[in-house]
């Protein structure tokens, strides 16, 4: 495991290179949407400005640049863009 950071609609949090992307934000504070959890309903897209993740198979369409929280596992440091408001509770680290 590895710790890297990750920015979030400009919001910097310390995260992780097991765990997806959308349980990291989740456990940051953010309420990022969702429904399945698994790759098929495309609730979760972001799009993945800066760095690189490893993508675990899924059926939503996504569009150029685009990825899905839940089934991506950063491989590096992260900038997303997710088109709505991640409302915060708190920033703190998710290691
Ligand atoms: S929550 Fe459904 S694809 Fe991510």
């Amino acid at each position: 495991m590895s710790r890297i950071a990750i920015t979030v609609n400009g919001k910097h949090l310390l995260g992780n290179t097991h765990q997806p992307v959308l349980e990291q934000l989740e456990l940051a504070g953010l309420k990022p949407e969702f429904q399945c959890r698994n790759g098929v309903c495309g609730a979760c897209r972001c799009t993945l400005k800066k760095g690189a993740v490893s993508e675990q198979d899924a059926m939503a369409y996504l569009g150029y640049g685009e990825i899905l929280a839940c089934q991506s596992i950063p491989n590096e440091n992260l900038t997303l863009e997710f088109n709505y408001r991640l409302f915060s509770s708190s920033e703190k680290s998710v290691n």
